[in-house]
């Protein structure tokens, strides 16, 4: 669907990038990263290289219920709340080398005073509808029921828990009165409605417009995923939204008679982008405006799907509305990454924590950059592994890139003291061999200007393997005993290609980049050599040049190290399955009579097989104290016949003996299950039986 690329039409000289603001309500995951702040810092990276003016910004999203809702849980304020993950998000995205001009918050002044502004300016301009509609009210915990404090059911989809501003399984944006058997997420209440004043965006006004610039006019260059998702919702019609909300946390609505009103935090969140940008430019002593204002600005927006609707149409709304600003040129929005399988979730602890990665996998940013690029979810949901986590990092950069340029430093310096060689006549193979080279920058650019990270970052591996397979084929290791000038061209040619790999993996391995370029002693040739000199010279490092000595710039994840992340997330699941087993209600009342006709024994097991052609039976021989006698149990799927061998168990002696696949069973093993589903003995020593799992 997407337009061929064509170079110069598409480049501006001036980026407004922004990423999505993150809820300051938890620290940040690797599906943040993935779909959200790598690429887009790739592409910032990549268009300050070019020369590019850019401003990349981002900020904590301060406002908004998920954070009162954690200030609640935790019993903290919520400016403690947000005070606290700002400043571990902060850090993380700087320690995987995030490259923001700034990272700002919603609570800062700065921010406080542009969107109240903004937010006067259209109602000065008659842009929003004043309406006093009913609104959810929860009497018991007295106050009315916005976005997160409302759960139901999607009118859209069905989803039973989608929030009242927005499905998170649809997508769909909607107005909480809108949801079907809406309940209170303070008390569980069904809400009662209250009559309240809000100012609301006209949305379906500006339909045909929307209509014109996204459904007409970014056809061919936005994502497939993302066009769809505008189109579908314009086609089914828009309505109205409240920009204001009931509320004691946010920003209070800038005009008279609004006490105790705030804007919606979806309405001063993307304004966080504006206020970034005029922060960064206040302590850079530039002008803000062209920023935002000159069409000749190109403006991105990078968020994953669950913000389309917000990016594409509520946002540009507001921005149509004001008049002055640009919009943006294009949202690539990414789908969601998955862990192991499973959803990542803040709630349930599925995640991979970055501050925790870092524990782990101390200076090991790059790898993370690496494989979460590798796999991001651009136009699917993707998984992460930590199996596939360790392969790329073995199998891709300890063995392509690593060992590329590991081979010719160190040659270099065995050879030649570390100084790059003259070269003699360039063979065909050294001149297909740079000629690849020189191909590279514009093929690894056109992916990047399309949005692919993923096949941009394996354009940039093709230029490690290029070299591997050069280094290979020309042996320089065997030409030393016989060529010395073949040797001298040959390793030239090589470090040609590790210099440019220097400056081209910079966007996606920052570290590395500049580890490399420390190696290769290129900093002082640094500021010169951007991709358009790979484009045009041959020759990065010239001859004479002193490198350094080899460091590695990779190394080899162990099994021991996945095995330790796998067992974190079994602990993780263990964990939310303890918590959230449910104990079956209780049977009917039976008498003590009742109760002394079981006739239950300690007995221990004998013999223990299989039993042929079945999965799930084992055939025991049981000691019961009375007697040694055949029980048929359903129980191989837990145990191997070897383990239950000698265990002591509570044998029901007296029930009515059955027969199963032909053998008599005579008395029934008592067993539970544990949290991961295996069944355990009934022994009071059995630690992980948790109380009212039910005894048969
Ligand atoms: N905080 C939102 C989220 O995490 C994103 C806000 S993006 C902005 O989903 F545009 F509002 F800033
Ligand atoms: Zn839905």
């Amino acid at each position: 669907m997407q337009n061929s690329y064509t170079r110069p039409a598409l480049s501006a000289d001036r980026y407004t990038i922004t990423a999505a603001l993150p809820y300051t309500n938890g620290p940040v995951h690797i599906g943040h990263l993935a779909g959200v702040y790598i690429p887009a810092d790739i592409y910032a990276r990549f268009q300050r290289i070019q020369g590019k003016d850019v401003a990349f910004v981002c900020g904590s999203d301060e406002h908004g219920v998920p954070i009162t809702i954690k200030a609640k849980k935790e019993g903290i304020t919520p400016q403690q709340v947000v005070d606290k993950y700002h400043a571990i998000i902060k850090k993380s995205f700087q320690d995987f080398g995030i490259s923001f001009d700034n990272y700002s918050r919603t609570s800062a002044k700065i921010h406080h005073d542009t969107a109240s502004e903004f937010f006067k300016k259209l109602y000065e301009d008659g842009k929003f509808i004043e309406q006093t509609t009913e609104q959810f009210y929860d009497k018991d915990a007295n106050q009315f029921l916005a976005d997160r404090f409302i759960v139901g059911t999607c009118p859209k989809c069905g989803f039973e828990e989608s929030y009242g501003d927005q499905c998170e399984s649809c997508g769909t944006s909607h107005n909480a009165t809108d949801l079907i058997n809406p309940k209170s997420s303070i008390t569980g209440n069904t809400p009662s409605l209250k009559e309240t004043k809000h100012w609301f965006l006209p949305l379906d006004q500006y339909e045909p417009w929307l209509k014109e610039w996204i459904i007409d006019g970014h056809k061919k260059d936005w994502k497939v995923n993302v066009y769809g998702q505008c189109k579908s919702w314009i086609d089914d019609g828009l309505r109205p939204r409240a920009v204001t909300r009931d509320l004691d946390w946010g920003i209070p609505v800038p005009v008279e008679g609004a006490d105790g009103k705030v804007l919606y935090v979806w309405f001063d969140a993307p304004i966080g982008y504006i206020s970034a940008t005029k922060e960064w430019a206040e302590k850079e002593g530039k002008d803000w405006e062209p920023y935002w204002k000159d069409k000749d600005t190109k403006l991105l927006h990078f968020i994953g799907k669950d913000n389309i609707v917000f990016h594409c149409i509520i946002f540009p709304s507001m921005l149509k509305a004001e008049g002055s600003y640009i919009l943006p040129n294009n949202v690539p929005a990414n789908e969601f990454l998955n862990l192991e399988g499973n959803k990542i979730s803040t709630s349930k602890n599925w995640a991979v924590w970055l501050h925790e990665y870092l524990e782990d996998f101390p200076n090991q940013q790059d790898v993370l950059r690496y494989v979460l690029t590798a796999n991001a979810p651009e136009t699917k949901d993707n998984d992460f592994t930590w199996a596939d986590f360790q392969a790329r990092n073995n199998n891709e950069l300890v063995a392509v890139f690593g060992n590329f340029i590991n081979r010719v430093v160190v040659l270099t310096n065995k050879y030649y003291e570390g100084i790059v060689p003259t070269p003699s006549d360039f063979s065909e193979i050294d001149l297909e061999t740079l000629k690849e080279l020189q191909a590279s920058p514009s093929l690894i650019e056109e992916s990047i200007e399309r949005y692919r990270f993923r096949e941009a970052q394996a354009r940039l591996m093709n230029v490690a393997r290029l070299g591997n397979k050069y280094l290979a084929d020309e042996e320089p290791w065997k030409t030393i005993k016989t060529d010395e000038e073949r040797t001298k061209t040959v390793l030239f040619v090589s470090l040609q290609i590790a210099a440019a790999l220097a400056v081209l993996c910079e966007p996606f391995l920052p570290f590395t980049s500049d580890k490399l370029k420390g190696i290769l002693c290129h900093s002082e040739l640094d500021s010169e050599s951007n991709w358009n000199d790979i484009l045009t010279k041959q020759t990065l490092l010239p001859s004479a040049h002193q490198i350094g000595k080899a460091e590695l710039l990779f190394s080899k994840i162990e099994d021991e190290q996945v095995q330790k992340q796998l067992d974190k997330l079994a602990a993780t699941k263990k964990a939310n399955e303890v918590m959230n087993a449910t104990p079956e209600p209780q049977k009917d009342t039976i008498q003590f009579d009742d109760f002394t006709k079981l006739d239950m024994r300690v007995g221990t097991i004998l013999e223990a097989e299989k039993m042929p052609k079945t999965k799930k039976l084992l055939v025991l021989k049981v000691d019961t104290g009375i007697d040694v006698r055949t029980i048929v149990s359903g129980i191989a799927e837990s145990f191997t016949p070897e383990e239950v061998i000698g265990k002591k168990v509570t044998v029901l002696v007296n029930l009515a003996p059955r027969a199963l696949r032909g053998v008599e069973s005579q008395g029934m093993i008592l067993m539970t299950e544990n949290a991961e589903g295996k069944l355990v003995f009934l022994n009071a020593d059995e630690d992980d039986v948790s109380n009212g799992m039910t005894i048969n």
